[in-house]
């Protein structure tokens, strides 16, 4: 696992969107992971300039995003369909045609998410996938107690992640209560992982994922058994670590 304390999060942004760029260039038709949330939201401002002034091609590769809210439409502007159309897609040259996020409205939802699993697998695979970090310690919506081996599934958002969430909605009501999201073995398949931390909120998150034991109650520990990990904190999401990591 590298990890990698920035000084600020527009560093932790270039950072990271430069190991995604670099990706890009050496395999164009490359697999690629999205998170939504706040965190990645400097990264993808960085490929998008990446795009516009260094012609970074994104027109072979292929994306999978890491969950969506159940019942909500691809249009409604909470959706995580949206927020990827918004904030990277409609400004890079990705082929829609190979973008896939879980779909909300699925009526099968079992048969939706096997379905995700066997499109990823058709694809060959994630080559990269981003994460950020719940302050409960999930990735995706892979709560506390989320099976370390589990798959793309539905899952019941809990308290504090609808609390944390709310603040995009008009009411705390309107937060979903449920999502599609990919497992944590799902995660965890991918050939690369970039986990991305920012701000004091996930210094307890991340001391745990970084020096703590492997446990389901923080699902991002898991990240530590895996072979191509990098994980990017700033100084504040760095802030509980006690071990000595480079920048
Ligand atoms: C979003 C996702 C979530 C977020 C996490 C952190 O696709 O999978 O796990 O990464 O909730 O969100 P932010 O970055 O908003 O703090």
């Amino acid at each position: 696992m590298l990890v990698l304390v920035k000084s600020d999060y527009e560093e932790l942004s270039r950072t990271g969107a430069q190991i995604i760029a670099e990706l890009v260039r050496k395999k164009p038709n490359s697999v690629l992971g999205f998170a939504t949330g706040s965190t990645p939201l400097g990264l993808y401002r960085e490929l998008i300039r990446l795009h516009r002034n260094e012609g970074l091609d994104f027109s072979k590769v292929t994306t999978f995003n890491l969950d969506e809210y159940v019942s909500l439409p691809p249009e409604h502007d909470q959706s995580y369909h949206y927020f990827m159309r918004e904030n990277l897609f409609k400004h890079i040259n990705v082929d829609r045609r190979f973008v896939y996020l879980p779909m909300g409205m699925a009526q099968d939802v079992a048969a939706h998410c096997d379905w995700y699993e066997e499109q990823i697998e058709k694809c060959g695979g994630i080559d990269l996938q981003i994460l950020g970090i719940g302050a409960n310690g999930h990735i995706a919506f892979n709560e506390p107690g989320s099976s370390l081996g589990s798959r793309t599934r539905i899952k019941t958002l809990t308290g504090t992640t609808r609390e944390a969430n709310a603040r995009f909605f008009k009411k705390s009501e309107e937060v979903p209560k449920y999502a599609i999201t990919m497992g944590v073995g799902t995660i965890m398949d991918a050939r690369s992982l970039l986990l991305v931390a920012s701000g004091e909120g996930k210094a307890g998150a991340m001391q745990a994922t970084i020096e703590g034991p492997i446990t389901a109650m923080v699902p991002a520990t898991i990240v530590q058994m895996h072979r191509r990990a990098t994980i990017i904190l700033d100084r504040e999401a760095a802030s509980k670590l006690t071990g000595i990591y480079t920048d």
